[in-house]
């Protein structure tokens, strides 16, 4: 069942539909370039076929290791960086309650997931290993390349304490690796050490990565069914594949964002009115700005967590440089029945809001801020969702990925590389190794 769709109403006084007709055929371009692998990086599409190609398998053995891993643990720590974390990192926060990590264990049923390796902070180190010291740990360390710096200096630190605390053949029961299936320093230690292994395929880079086990493992550990998940990505992988505008909100989406791009608007802004989104907003932006930021072009992708962020952003937003389109997702219907409360005495004068539901007051924040945005200049899409459901989540998941693939063809650059990323390690590493 569709449940995500696209509202474009609040670009039509910006976007006329012949600006639409003439980037059309772009899009259907991009779109012949996905199916007949004939684009720039045509050998990183793995990810598209991903939902229909599931490994039952693979499926199994996931969930065995996470069954595990939930006796094993107290803590479950999840070692990568970018597209090694942030895509499971962002649906455990999604589907999480909002305090999951300081419930107790029982409350909880999984193991509390803390995230390492994304940082090269010593006091984030330090206190890591000052938090689990008394408890039982399984790690997860995840890393396509197996090289990169962040995530093996974590792995080497996480692994001497579980040696310490477990022994060598302990330690080993205890530490998962998902990387490439067969080059990389990480792999010649999993091997060696007989870790469990999972594997990413050599055609999927890591920002589309969160549907395989680099996203799967975490998110099973947390008690996320990732069946679920992959069913709604495979409706997605068809309903988002059409070729055609109006049929297809996905391509309507980037045909729509390269648009307000050609017409100076070089920043978009995600938005969303729910705390736990502030996450997924982080996979977007390196989804997007790895993907499209380069050959000096590229859509600027920043983020804000309303209503909270308009308190901070509001303001820029609404009159600040007229170089920025909004895209809001919106949580259509919420299941929490929160109504507000009523006081005898009104002291604080809110009983004006007695008996309303919580949602229905942020979703008259969302829609007044929605008027006043576009009317301030800014184009605003709006990202409809049903309920935010493992199904609905993997739908979404797929939603981004593929205008991402399609807006960055359109762009005329590779949406699957990521050279400008090498330019920092090469001079950290000058300085390292002279230093
Ligand atoms: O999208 C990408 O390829 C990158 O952002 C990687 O995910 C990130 O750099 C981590 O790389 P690796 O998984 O090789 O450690």
């Amino acid at each position: 069942m569709k449940s995500i769709s696209l509202d474009i109403k609040g670009i039509k006084p910006y976007v006329s539909k012949e600006e639409q007709e003439i980037m059309e055929e772009k899009v259907y371009e991009a779109h012949d370039m996905l199916e007949n692998k004939s684009g720039l990086g045509k050998n990183m599409l793995g990810w598209l076929s991903l939902p229909e190609n599931r490994d039952e398998e693979e499926i199994e053995r996931i969930k065995k290791a996470a069954d595990r891993i939930k006796k094993q643990a107290d803590v479950f720590i999840v070692v990568g960086i970018g597209g090694s974390y942030l895509g499971a990192k962002s649906i455990i926060d999604l589907l999480s309650n909002s305090f999951s990590n300081m419930e107790t264990l029982s409350d909880r049923k999984h193991p509390q997931i803390i995230f390492a390796g994304n940082n090269m902070s010593a006091k984030y180190t330090k206190d890591l290993i000052e938090y689990i010291k008394d408890k039982d740990v399984a790690i997860n360390v995840i890393s396509k390349s197996g090289t990169t710096l962040e995530p093996a200096m974590s792995f080497r630190i996480l692994r001497m304490f579980l040696e310490e605390k477990y022994g060598i053949s302990g330690a080993a029961q205890r530490i998962y690796v998902t990387t490439d299936k067969d080059k990389g320093v990480l792999h010649d230690i999993a091997k060696k050490n007989e870790y469990e292994m999972f594997v990413i395929d050599d055609n999927i880079g890591g920002r589309y990565s969160v549907l395989t086990p680099v996203g799967l493992l975490p998110m099973a550990v947390a008690n996320i069914d990732i069946e679920d998940i992959l069913d709604g990505a495979l409706f997605a992988s068809h309903v988002f594949n059409q070729r055609s505008i109006e049929g297809n909100d996905c391509y309507k989406y980037a045909l729509i964002r390269n648009i307000l791009y050609q017409k100076g608007k070089s920043i978009e802004i995600l938005a969303s009115y729910e705390p736990s989104f502030r996450y997924f907003i982080e996979w977007y932006k390196q989804l997007f700005g790895e993907s499209e930021g380069k050959d000096n072009k590229g859509i600027f992708p920043a983020g804000v967590n309303f209503t909270t962020d308009l308190h901070s952003m509001g303001q820029f937003i609404q009159s600040g440089s007229r170089n920025i389109f909004e895209t809001v997702i919106n949580i259509e219907i919420d299941r929490t029945f929160i109504k507000f409360p009523e006081t005898k005495d009104d002291e604080d004068k809110l009983n004006y809001l007695a008996g309303k539901e919580i949602d229905y007051i942020n979703k008259q924040a969302f829609l007044g801020t929605l008027d006043a945005h576009i009317s301030g200049g800014v184009p605003v899409m709006v990202i409809n969702m049903e309920d935010l459901t493992e199904y609905n989540i993997g739908q979404l998941i797929f939603f981004f990925e593929k205008a991402c693939a399609i807006s960055g063809y359109i762009l005329g650059v590779n949406p699957f590389d990521q050279p400008g990323v090498e330019a920092y390690k090469k001079n950290m590493m000058n300085l390292l190794n002279n230093g």
